[in-house]
């Protein structure tokens, strides 16, 4: 995927803007861009510099002799900046909130959909025909539990691509050494086990440099897929593996996870039921295991047990016999208008 990209210094002295510019990725890519030649660099988000490591990359892009400026304002309500305008926006901000979509609130998805959706359209109705470079996702195209209302906002954005002739996404795959992994330990344990491979910033920056260089518009990806791991076979997978699972990911002892117990009443939230599931899919090798699985009524402990002990027909037809009624929210009628 990287090889045939190699870093361009077209765009010598240019001015950028940066939405989510003090977040991890935004930040590398303005040292990267100052280090590229840049002029200045415009970073936008609500809550400015709060912390040392923002101060030193600031330091870093000031030292090549680009300014950099900082915006403080929440990029749906943004006003025209001082200056020139940019010859380039680069549209980064992001906020996660995830949440399974039965539990979605309405807070969370505007809180969501809006920073990329609300705040791109405030950036073309600043700026009607200036180069954006918006970052996507790969949950765009293969979805993730949890997060509905953000690969809805990523599409949302490889829609404006297609359609807008300034403006290219590029869907990215996780980040391994910046952003949203690296901000908990239990985020960086659920992705590690993602179908793809955690990517590094500079790699990324190499592709995205080179890459802008030349394509102004549509969708573009920059990912790789993990190679599928053997099935490990069914039969090896005891009640005691599943309560000392339990016990580490939800605390207490596995005695506390007995085989009746139904998962839906252990107190599972979004990542934990994740934890779960990628736990079930591990052992069968597969992917066929999904959180509403664990909220149906009469799935127990002990039903984690036969679901890898018997074959995958046999599973599926268990739990189609103990499937839920999706319920629709309010977050259901939204999506459709
Ligand atoms: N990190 C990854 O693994 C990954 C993978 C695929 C795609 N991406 C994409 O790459 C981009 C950067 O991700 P990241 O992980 O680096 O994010 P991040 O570290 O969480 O940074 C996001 C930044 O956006 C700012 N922001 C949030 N809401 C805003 C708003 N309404 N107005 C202005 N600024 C706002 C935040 O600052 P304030 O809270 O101060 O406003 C924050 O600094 C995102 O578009 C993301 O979808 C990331």
């Amino acid at each position: 995927m990287f090889e045939q990209f190699r870093p361009s210094t077209r765009g010598f002295r240019q001015r950028h803007l940066i939405t989510g510019g003090l977040g991890g990725f935004g930040l590398a890519l303005a040292v990267r861009l100052a280090e590229d030649g840049a002029a200045a660099v415009l970073l936008v988000g609500r809550s400015g510099v709060t912390n040392a490591f923002q101060r030193s990359m600031l330091r870093r892009i000031e030292a090549c002799g680009c300014t950099a400026t900082v915006v403080r304002s929440d990029i749906r309500t943004l006003e025209l900046p001082d200056g020139p305008p940019p010859d380039r926006i680069w549209h980064a901000a992001t906020v996660y909130r995830d949440a399974l979509f039965a539990e979605l609130t309405a807070e969370q998805w505007d809180a969501v959909v809006g920073t990329k959706v609300d705040g791109y359209r405030c950036l073309r109705r600043l700026w009607p025909d200036t180069p954006i470079v918006a970052l996507s996702s790969v949950v765009a195209t293969f979805g993730n539990a949890g997060q509905v209302h953000y690969g809805f906002a990523n599409a949302w954005l490889d829609h404006a691509a297609r359609t807008d002739p300034n403006t290219l996404a590029v869907r990215l795959g996780a980040l391994d050494n910046v952003g949203y992994v690296t901000s908990s330990a239990d985020r960086r344990a659920l992705l590690d086990r993602m179908p793809f491979e955690l990517l590094r910033v500079d790699d990324v920056l190499d592709a995205i440099t080179q890459l802008t260089a030349s394509v102004r518009n549509g969708v573009r990806s920059l990912y790789a897929r993990k190679a599928r791991r053997a099935k490990r076979g069914h039969g090896n997978y005891v009640l005691d593996t599943a309560q000392r699972f339990l016990a580490k990911v939800l605390g207490g002892s596995p005695d506390n996870y007995g085989p009746e117990l139904a998962l839906a009443t252990i107190g599972l939230d979004s990542l934990s039921t994740m934890e779960v599931v990628h736990h079930l899919n591990d052992h069968d090798g597969s992917s066929r295991f999904n959180p509403s699985m664990l909220q149906a009524p009469g799935v127990t402990v002990q039903a984690m047990v036969q679901w890898l002990n018997c074959s995958s027909r046999q599973s599926d037809s268990f739990i189609a016999s103990h499937s839920i009624v999706e319920k629709r929210t309010d977050v259901t009628d939204r999506m459709r208008k």
